[in-house]
């Protein structure tokens, strides 16, 4: 028996195929594009995905004979994307991504209105599903009347896989519409969004199945007709499944694209005026608490771009030795940013520079504006209540060690890299997919990974980085007013 787990990320499609026992029997991705009509705008037109899925898939079955043994299937997608569907279950438009700040004026006046965040527990964020909708409403009003189903990535491939629209309980928390407390959809949250809740997706836990394979799918990729498809999840949920962060304190921080701080909890604590989101966890009766700051290894990448370097020429030039603090600040919102400050127009900035600031100090000054912005979101989790136990560092930004002791100083925490072997969103979906089939115990699958490195705090540069945070955070304000 053997199992598929999807990561439908923004740049691509990853397929992971492990046996009953986890061990990876093959992996195979897929590229596809997004396009960028307008300043701010971001779509991926659902067939990218589907084209890549099939492709993939057919690539996975030549490579490796248990392929044919699939028993279980789950998605994990990247969230709040909005994908419209038809009553004749056609596609009306391009679904509009997690990073599009289109819809930021919309948001603004949702917040205001007391029910979302005291039912949805969270600050309706531009990127969320909720607003994309009345932005639609108000300025394409032909596609609006036409809606009959609005679907997320994840939800929208188990629409193609049974033939049934579900969706998990981790993906529905982002939408603005979910009663995140009780798990279930909020009338008067679809009311106040102008929505109905038959244009939802029947909701179901992760690791619950969401309805067979279709069979002629099944006929087409030479699988058995007794395929289940599991509920899947967000991509920060199945990440946090891959890695086995299920009990309240245990979690990551992941570098990538946005950099997140994520830590499970064992009951519904909501925080919104921190600007952290609290979301389902992709198994019954846990949620999971993140802080999620847009760009965390997109800014080395733009410093790599514009200093014609790669990122990894940048950090390497460092060393590994950790140095104390720079004396310049990278206040790292070249995309806007969501926690802590929820403000789609702040720009980022460079301050402190001198005739003496050399390149290095940029990359030093990069990498600490970084860790600075996952340490607001650690001393949100802290203000909330929750300690962190363990935290596992994950996503492409985790392969500079320097970074790792940067960020396990500035945090006060030391840091488990995984060192080989998979723990990442499409294992997690693999596990759910597991669990949808087998039945066996959330505790026995979801696990923490065997081999990980420590990384430790440098303990005599503690404090200098924590007050080099406070005057971080003190910059701040003068940022905001520009
Ligand atoms: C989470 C979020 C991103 C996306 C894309 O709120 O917007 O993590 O899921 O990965």
């Amino acid at each position: 028996m053997a199992f598929l787990g999807i990561d439908l990320g923004t740049s691509g499609l990853r397929v992971l195929l492990v046996s009953n026992s986890e061990e990876v029997i093959g992996a195979v991705s897929r590229e596809y594009q997004t396009s960028y009509p307008y300043e701010g705008w971001a779509e991926q037109a659902p067939q990218l995905w589907l084209d890549a899925l099939n492709e993939a898939l057919a690539e996975l079955k030549d490579k490796h004979s248990e392929f044919v043994t699939i028993a279980g299937i789950a998605v994990s997608g990247h969230m709040h994307g909005a994908v419209l569907v038809d009553r004749h279950d056609e596609i009306i438009r391009p679904c509009i991504l997690w990073n599009d700040t289109r819809s930021h004026i919309e948001a603004a006046e949702m917040d205001e209105i007391p029910a979302f965040q005291t039912l949805s527990g969270n600050i309706v964020f531009p990127g969320f599903t909720a607003p994309k909708l009345e932005w639609l409403r108000k300025h394409e009003p032909e596609n609006y009347q036409r809606i009959a189903k609005v679907v997320l990535p994840a939800s929208y491939l188990n629409w193609y896989m049974t033939g049934q629209y579900t969706i998990d309980k981790s993906d529905a928390s982002g939408t603005a519409w979910l009663d995140v407390g009780k798990r279930d959809w909020s009338n008067e949250l679809l009311a106040l969004g102008n929505m109905q809740a038959q244009q939802m997706p029947a909701l179901v836990e992760g690791c619950e199945s969401a309805g067979m394979l279709r069979p002629d799918l099944a006929q087409k990729w030479g699988l058995s007709d007794q395929v289940i498809i599991a509920g899947g999840a967000g991509d920060n949920a199945a990440a946090a499944c891959g890695i086995g962060a299920m009990k309240k304190g245990q979690g990551f921080v992941s570098l990538g694209t946005s950099g997140v701080l994520l830590l499970a909890q064992d009951s519904y604590r909501a925080a919104p005026e921190t600007a952290l989101h609290t979301f389902c966890h992709a198994i019954p009766q846990r949620w999971y608490q993140m802080g999620v700051m847009l760009s965390a290894t997109n800014s080395l990448n733009w410093l790599a771009s514009i200093s014609g370097k790669s990122p990894a020429e940048l950090t390497d030039a460092l060393g590994e030795d950790l140095r104390a603090p720079s004396a310049e600040y990278f206040y790292p919102y070249l995309s806007g940013e969501r926690t802590p400050h929820n403000d789609t127009n702040i720009r980022a900035a460079f301050t402190g520079l001198s005739t003496q600031t050399t390149l290095d100090m940029m990359t030093q000054s990069v990498l600490e504006g970084v860790a600075f912005g996952l340490r607001d979101s650690a001393e949100a989790m802290k203000k909330n209540g929750t300690v962190i136990q363990t935290l596992y560092a994950i996503g492409g930004g985790a392969r500079s060690t320097y970074w790792l002791k940067l960020i396990a100083t500035v945090l006060n925490i030391p840091l488990q890299v995984p060192r080989d072997g998979e723990y990442g969103a499409a294992l997690g979906a693999a596990r759910l997919a597991k669990i949808a089939v087998t039945g066996e115990t959330v505790d026995s699958v979801i696990v923490s990974p065997k081999n990980t490195e420590e990384i430790t705090p440098v303990a005599e540069l503690v404090e200098l980085f924590d007050q080099q945070y406070f005057a971080f955070q003190s910059g701040y304000p003068a940022l905001k007013s520009l």
